[in-house]
């Protein structure tokens, strides 16, 4: 049998479904078996998102890198996953790498890295295909054989945007003569993609590697997000190995520059987030995240049970002042099965506690009157997860020390709070999802709790809030 056989493996997926073990998640994408990584190819296209990702079906290994592909209307109900794309050519033979999608004459079409190495040696290229009536993507031309002149072979992830009528492509890359991260733009003429160069930032030398990039609009504003690789961590942020993130300002494509930008923000203040892509349909920008980490694999215990990693929930985006706010998209309220109003006029000494459904999302306002620290933890028997919130010093702290498996430690990030502190928690069997102060942090983890028992949510404070309100709901399971 072929390694990619894709009747055989669309067969075992359909086989898969509903999923089975005890951690995985209702609500998030995921696949019965393999590792699953960036989402791909976010297109809208003929009344569908469709949504592909990084998946090899072949083990839990960054290997066998293939594209998977599913659909939705309305991010509730969803097809069966498929078997895309695989390497199986002399191009791609070291797997199909990420890449975007558009819808062009009636068509989906994507836009991935071929990635393949000789001798050690990177040789990506960056190809074209078209997604067949049988599922598969019947790949086409290459539109840049190699990597240019003074870039090494790390550079990929294409990302197609359009301005004034014509396609450019921003492509992460790194740079040859000091092995720095930047993106490279390139400008489609008759003849073919042109090189524009770098994105010129204020940045300077900022990691080693610039993964994914996506060039979106908001407005008069250019944001480019990326993954840099290679940043050391801080006190309250870039405290994952890798980060996700972007810059806003303005891209002009004469000088290539990125003009009057933003300090380089985080997208989300998880343990368990990368490699992001946006949907930019209908005037909404809707994120995707991969819900995982490169090259932390051992942390993640669902490996034992041959499948790892979910894709986050969707996320529409807004930019107030140079800052992302991220809601998750009004189409999730559609999951709401079953609701309870929570109404705690003023908190006893010993807190609130309320058991979750197996699926939930809690929508929390607690008016803090005189506390000055605030705990909001997740408790599973004998483990917890905890969001702390310091008031005087205006740091939220994610603490995962109380989980035995799955990584411990901590996150911490600055939020301004004055009376209020408004927490939006999704949690599915192990990925959780926290909205904070109305979008303008977010937070994406997994939690691998023992047990198999529903989380108990519960809220203490240093001295009693004035009041909780609030609303939970149990959640339905993608249909
Ligand atoms: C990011 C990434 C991309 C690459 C893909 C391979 O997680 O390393 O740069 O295209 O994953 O799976």
């Amino acid at each position: 049998m072929e390694k990619f056989d894709k009747g055989a493996i669309d067969a075992e997926l359909a086989q898969g479904f509903p999923l089975k073990h005890r951690w995985h998640n209702r609500f998030h994408l995921e696949m019965p078996f393999g590792l699953i990584n960036d989402p791909n190819g976010l297109t809208y296209h003929d009344g569908a998102y469709h949504i592909f990702y990084q998946w090899n079906p072949l083990g839990c290994e960054h290997k066998n890198k293939c594209w998977a592909h599913v659909k939705t209307r309305d991010f509730v109900h969803y097809t069966l996953p498929e078997l895309a794309l695989w390497p199986d050519d002399v191009h791609d033979k070291d797997g199909c790498y990420s890449g975007c999608g558009l819808s062009q004459d009636g068509k989906l079409r994507v836009l991935y890295t071929c990635n393949r190495k000789e001798d050690g040696v990177r040789i990506p290229a960056q190809r074209f295909g078209t997604l067949q009536d049988d599922g598969s993507v019947r790949k086409e031309e290459i539109i840049i054989p190699d990597h240019p002149e003074g870039i090494t072979g790390h550079f990929r992830d294409p990302f197609l945007f359009e301005r004034r009528g014509h396609r450019y492509l921003v492509i992460g890359a790194q740079r040859e003569e000091n092995e720095t991260g930047t993106v490279l733009v390139y400008e489609e003429r008759e003849d073919g993609w042109h090189n524009r160069g770098e994105v010129h930032t204020r940045l300077g030398d900022f990691g080693y590697m610039w993964e994914c990039p996506n060039l979106l609009q908001f407005g008069s504003y250019d944001v480019l997000v990326f993954c840099p690789q290679g940043l050391a961590a801080r006190e309250y942020d870039r405290q994952n190995i890798y980060q996700a993130g972007y810059i806003a300002g303005h891209l002009s494509l004469d000088s290539m520059d990125m003009m009057q930008h933003t300090k380089f923000q985080e997208l989300d203040r998880g343990f368990d987030f990368y490699a992001p892509q946006v949907f930019e349909h209908e005037g909404r920008h809707l994120l995707l995240g991969w819900m995982g980490m490169p090259d932390k694999d051992d942390d993640y215990p669902s490996k034992e049970h041959g499948w790892m990693y979910s894709l986050t929930l969707p996320r529409e985006l807004r930019l107030r002042q140079g800052h992302i706010y991220a809601r998750p998209a009004r189409e999730l309220r559609d999951l709401r099965i079953q609701e309870s109003a929570v109404e705690v006029d003023k908190t006893e000494a010993a807190g609130f506690s309320q058991p979750l459904f197996e699926g939930s999302e809690s929508l929390m306002e607690l008016e803090l009157g005189e506390a000055k620290r605030v705990e909001v933890v997740l408790r599973y028997g004998l483990e917890k997860l905890a969001f702390r919130y310091d008031r005087e010093q205006q740091v939220m702290t994610i603490d995962r020390e109380g989980m035995k498996r799955g990584g411990r430690g901590q996150r911490q990030f600055k939020l301004f709070v004055d009376q209020s502190l408004s927490l939006q928690l999704f949690v599915d069997k192990t990925a959780v999802e926290a909205f904070f102060q109305h979008g303008e942090e977010v937070a994406s983890l997994l939690v691998f709790p023992e047990k198999n028992i529903q989380p108990e949510l519960e809220i203490t404070a240093d001295a009693p809030l004035a009041s909780i309100t609030g609303k939970i709901w149990e959640l339905d399971s993608f249909k």
